[in-house]
């Protein structure tokens, strides 16, 4: 009998034919997300499921379906999965690093971009029809080229951001938890320095880093005093880790410049203040949504399924330990 997968979201038909050639699935193309009690409920007698960044995955979900075996997130960040809690289960983990990252770094240069040079601000009066032709002092935005950008996160996207930016003639600072190899440095003429630095002296700050529990609120009132009055912040990581409240006072009281949005505090339903200022540009989490990637992201998380349910070792396992319990 072949086993069966849940793919929670609308998928590509590629990803489902190929799932199909191994599984009995059950999709949801209709892409209205399931809430957590009707998630429980589609996954029982389930071997693993196919999900994305909106679906929660907890301890009191995985209660509910001890036949699971694997959860195949198609995205990168993993926070909507309690990874611990899946492995206590013997539930294998995966996501989709590296199919993701140049489309997201394009993405950050297009957000800071829009952001310094006040596009959607800009194209909402030409839609209002309050253009009254060029006048030297509208408008004015700020410049990345020859900006010093700092980046919090400087991983695999946060580096690539860096290689995208040479081309403005930066000056780069990072901060991360491990600072990392001197030549890679040296290749994209960063420089490491503490949290409270790269705020002080960035133009632009750019957040791609991890959402943990050590990052909730990582960008806080405190931080957001730290910066200059002049900066820009681009998140492009995870909501949460800035404090949506404390960036709308922020915005409002010109504390900083400008700020630019693709991730919020309690996706969908972002607070109503931020829509209620005009120095942010706001895009609802498309980092990663260009069609080729999208659809490689799916792939992915099919080809983790197939591993998980047919080898026991996908290649983008996040809980090895999952494999020790069972040897
Ligand atoms: C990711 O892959 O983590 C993106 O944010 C999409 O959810």
């Amino acid at each position: 009998m072949k086993k069966k997968v849940l793919v929670t979201r609308a998928m590509f038909d590629e990803t489902l034919a190929y799932l199909a050639q191994h599984f009995d699935i059950t999709s949801n193309q209709a892409d209205e997300k399931y809430p957590p009690d009707e998630l429980g409920a589609r996954l029982q007698g389930m071997d693993a499921a196919v999900i994305t960044s909106t679906d929660r995955v907890d301890e009191a979900l995985l209660s509910r379906c001890p036949g699971l075996k694997a959860v195949c997130s198609a995205s990168v960040g993993y926070n909507h999965v309690d990874v611990a809690a899946c492995t206590r289960r013997g539930v294998m983990v995966t996501n989709t690093p590296g199919v993701l990252t140049d489309s997201v770094a394009d993405y950050a240069v297009c957000l800071t971009l829009a952001t310094c040079r006040r596009l959607t601000e800009a194209e909402s009066m030409l839609r209002r029809g309050e253009w009254k032709g060029t006048h030297l002092k509208e408008l004015l935005g700020m410049d990345l080229h020859h900006a010093t950008v700092g980046i919090f996160g400087f991983g695999r996207i946060g580096q690539v951001i860096a290689r995208r930016l040479t081309g403005f003639e930066p000056r780069i600072l990072y901060c991360t938890r491990n600072r990392v190899a001197r030549d890679i440095e040296r290749d994209l003429k960063a420089t490491f320095v503490g949290k409270d630095e790269l705020l002080r002296q960035s133009d632009i700050v750019i957040l791609i880093l991890p959402y943990t529990r050590e990052t909730h609120h990582f960008i806080g009132a405190r931080e957001l005093g730290l910066m200059k009055r002049k900066a820009v912040l681009i998140n492009m990581a995870r909501g949460g880790i800035v404090d949506d409240a404390a960036l709308i006072e922020a915005l409002k009281a010109r504390r900083i410049w400008a700020a630019g949005l693709d991730v919020y505090e309690n996706e969908p339903n972002l607070n109503p203040g931020l829509l209620a200022v005009a120095n942010v540009v706001l895009s609802p989490h498309i980092a990663s949504a260009s069609e080729p990637t999208r659809q490689a992201m799916a792939m992915a998380a099919a080809r983790n399924c197939v591993a998980a349910l047919t080898t026991g070792n996908p290649p983008n396992l996040l809980n090895r330990d999952v494999l020790r319990q069972d040897a």
